[in-house]
């Protein structure tokens, strides 16, 4: 190796390019979040504007999940072939295009396109961020690298709260204050889609491809001295040598299909809890309780965003399954007083005839139910399901796992209106409720712990036959 590093590079500090690399991937996760929470503050302009029946609002809402599907799908295809560069470059370009065409307000039909393409390269993005992250980020910065991407998705969902309530009270006008809220997406896909042609490609994958004066070249801006591009080289040529990524008929082993099931049913449950009702029509519900204005629309992003913080300690320190009961049940408790709460109000609609007692109890249980779901189910599901597979299916183990996620968020975001709407509005608290049960009682009875063990110790367990719950006890 003929590199030459210069002076400054040597020893200690990051070079600026690795500063990009995770700028421009954590925009990854900003645009994952500024389409998820885009709904809640703008459903009500969105309605003005094209007069969205309940179905109306929800199958636009449902329909990025579908996109999400789809995108997660077939990211791991264009990983693999087109490169993670491209394939994030690809997944910029179509954030900025179809939030810019959505900002021209275009017949429904188009609309709705749109926001299943912004589903599509959220859903590719879920899958390319974090694999382009830890193949590029210098391994002493990778773990937080893992959990920023989660933490950017709440930035994301907070940030487009405030903006779509800022703009929906200085604009009245329902087209000028659609047209910006759109343009706010803009602004930041334009951005990840510019800051994509700066990045380096994958090292990882320029050796997959045999490209390997190429990835040196990338090591060596990302690398500050040449026993550090020796050993990533080194390790990177060792994992060629090992098990290479199998293809779908993994999934009819016997040993990848347990350990499917368990994320498979991770991530059913961490949408059937709820929480995407909470994050999407959390104003519209709280208005059925007669409650608008401020704290309805901000209360969600804003605990959302606070305890996915504290989520990052806790996950090492107490361990991913004592977190998931915790949760759990808070989101239980909540989710009945939340329940309790509207049958008392019964089929009120009308703001001044509601007491302010089932507001109040509405209110705190939301708060905590949004508490025990950001410091738990939402980062650990994730986090356990890039844990859990071995190596040679982890790529198609995260994908399926990821559709499930996206395939239930959907069917949630579009049924739950209409379900509150035939069988009443406290229904389907109670239904959410009964969800964390049965989710309790799944991670008793079948996840394994998986703090404080190797994901090769975790791989040897699980091939020798070690049950399920078992899996993350050392040998
Ligand atoms: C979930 C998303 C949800 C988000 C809320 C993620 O872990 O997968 O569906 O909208 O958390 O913060």
């Amino acid at each position: 190796m003929a590199e030459k590093l210069s002076p400054q590079a040597k020893g200690g500090g990051y070079k600026t390019i690795v500063f990009v690399v995770c700028t421009v991937a954590a925009l990854g996760g900003l645009l994952f979040g500024l389409d998820q929470g885009f709904i809640a503050n703008s459903l009500e302009t969105l309605t003005r504007h094209y007069q969205f029946t309940v179905h109306g609002k929800e199958s636009y809402s449902a329909i990025l999940a579908t996109g999400g599907v789809l995108g997660a799908l077939l990211s791991g295809v264009f990983a693999r072939f087109l490169g993670r560069k491209k394939s994030l470059l690809l997944a910029g370009f179509i954030f900025t295009a179809a939030s810019a065409f959505s900002a021209l307000l275009p017949p429904i039909a188009v609309l709705s396109a749109c926001r299943f393409a912004l589903g599509f390269a959220v859903g590719m993005a879920s899958f390319v961020v974090p694999l382009y992250l830890s193949e590029t980020a210098p391994a002493a910065i990778r773990g937080s690298m893992g959990t920023l991407f989660q933490l950017m998705i709440t930035i994301g969902i907070f940030l487009i709260s405030v903006s779509n309530v800022y703009i929906a009270r200085t604009f009245v006008e329902p087209t000028t204050a659609l047209a910006l809220m759109f343009l706010t997406i803009t602004f930041f896909a334009a951005l990840m889609f510019g800051g994509g042609f700066m990045l380096p490609e994958s090292p990882r994958w320029l050796m997959l491809k045999g490209r390997k004066e190429e990835a040196i070249g990338v090591l060596r801006r990302t690398l500050n001295t040449r026993e550090e591009i020796d050993t990533e080289i080194g390790e990177i040529e060792e994992a060629l040598h090992g098990p290479q990524g199998a293809g779908v008929e993994i999934v009819f082993r016997g040993y990848f299909f347990k350990v499917l099931l368990v994320g498979v049913l991770l991530q059913m449950f961490q949408q059937l809890v709820g929480i995407n009702v909470m994050i999407y029509y959390a104003p519209t519900i709280f208005g059925y309780a007669g409650m608008k204005g401020i704290v309805a629309m901000m209360t969600v992003p804003t605990v959302n965003m606070l305890f996915t913080f504290p989520a990052i300690v806790l996950v090492e320190k107490w361990g991913r399954k004592k977190l998931l009961y915790v949760g759990a049940a808070f989101m239980l408790a909540t989710m009945v007083a939340a329940g309790l709460a509207f049958q008392s109000i019964g089929g009120a609609t009308d703001a001044a005839a509601i007491g302010d007692a089932p507001k109040t109890v509405l209110l705190i249980a939301v708060i905590f139910y949004i508490f025990g779901f950001a410091v738990s189910w939402g980062p650990v599901v994730w986090l356990v399901c890039s844990e859990i597979f071995p190596l040679e299916g982890r790529e198609v183990g995260m994908t399926i796992t990821t559709m499930v996620n996206w395939t239930f968020a959907g069917l949630v975001m579009a049924n739950a209106l209409t379900f509150m709407q035939t069988f009443g509005n406290a229904s389907i608290f109670y239904l959410f409720s009964g969800f964390c049960v049965v989710a309790i009682v799944f991670v008793a009875a079948f996840v394994p712990e998986t703090r404080g063990i190797t994901l090769e110790e975790m791989e040897f367990n699980l091939k020798k036959g070690t049950r399920l719950r078992e899996l993350g006890k050392r040998r």
